[in-house]
């Protein structure tokens, strides 16, 4: 795991305005340097203020029309749903600044099959992510959350989704979760980012924050999959509230 750089921030409002600031500045380097921004968004609730402070004033001039959004997971639920990830971001982020469809690249929930679905999402990132490197797609910034099992993404503790090294894209599921299908980038389309950005906020997380920045590396990175992710040629930050950072 590449050396993180960790950040404590007061309270979970605090690490949304940090994580703005953070997003802020990777848009307009890969904006200026490459003409586009390619950014791939968690799911859960961590990230929903920050897609709130994205959609303000503040950051209104950002090159969002040079911003091309992806997800790194999808709950396999139908878009509108209630626990979809895309729901999340569409009501909070991308209506609020009339993102155009051509630019946000959700992943398919078709309903009929999981695995077909990852793998027309895989075609998509194929057709529309030219910029590889080591033959996977490379995102300028990756949001990441962090489970209480240490999951990120999709990819649960010991599931064939986190040992995956080929495909960029798979089904995986959460037997402990509801909705338990999903679709998940892999570690090594994360591995690729130029900036992973986990967040992380709360009292509960603490336990899981200290296995995951302090572990002594027991548990397999397939059994604390946050650890897998490790830019091979970005930067790793966690921005945690004090609470999930009181183990540390
Ligand atoms: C999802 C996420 C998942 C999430 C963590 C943390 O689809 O649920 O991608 O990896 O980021 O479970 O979720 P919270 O932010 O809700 O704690």
């Amino acid at each position: 795991m590449v050396k993180p750089e960790v950040k404590v921030l007061a309270d979970g409002a605090a690490v949304a305005r940090e994580a703005a600031s953070v997003w802020a500045q990777a848009a307009e380097e890969a904006a200026a340097e490459r003409g586009v921004f390619r950014a791939a968004l968690s799911g859960g609730k961590t990230p929903k203020a920050l897609f709130f402070i994205l959609a303000g004033k503040d950051y209104a001039k950002l090159p969002w029309d040079k911003t091309e959004f992806y997800w790194g997971d999808e709950r396999y639920v139908p878009p509108r749903h209630d626990e979809s990830n895309f729901r999340a971001a569409d009501d909070l982020l991308l209506s609020r600044l009339e993102i155009p469809p051509a630019r946000v690249h959700p992943i398919p929930t078709s309903g009929a099959d999981p695995s077909r679905d990852a793998q027309r999402y895989e075609a998509t990132l194929r057709a529309e992510i030219p910029d590889l490197a080591e033959g996977f797609p490379r995102f300028d910034l990756v949001l990441m959350g962090l489970g209480l099992d240490g999951h990120t993404a999709s990819l649960f503790p010991g599931s064939a989704a986190a040992r995956e090294r080929e495909r960029w894209a798979v089904a995986a599921r959460a037997a402990n979760l509801t909705p338990p299908e999903r679709i998940t980038l892999t570690a090594p389309v994360f591995n690729q980012a130029r900036h992973a950005l986990f967040l992380a906020c709360g009292k509960a997380k603490a336990e899981v924050v200290r296995e995951v920045l302090k572990g002594d590396g027991s548990p397999r990175p397939e059994d604390l999959p946050a650890r897998l992710i490790s830019p091979r040629a970005g930067k790793l930050t966690f921005l945690l509230d004090k609470s999930a950072a009181e183990l540390l």
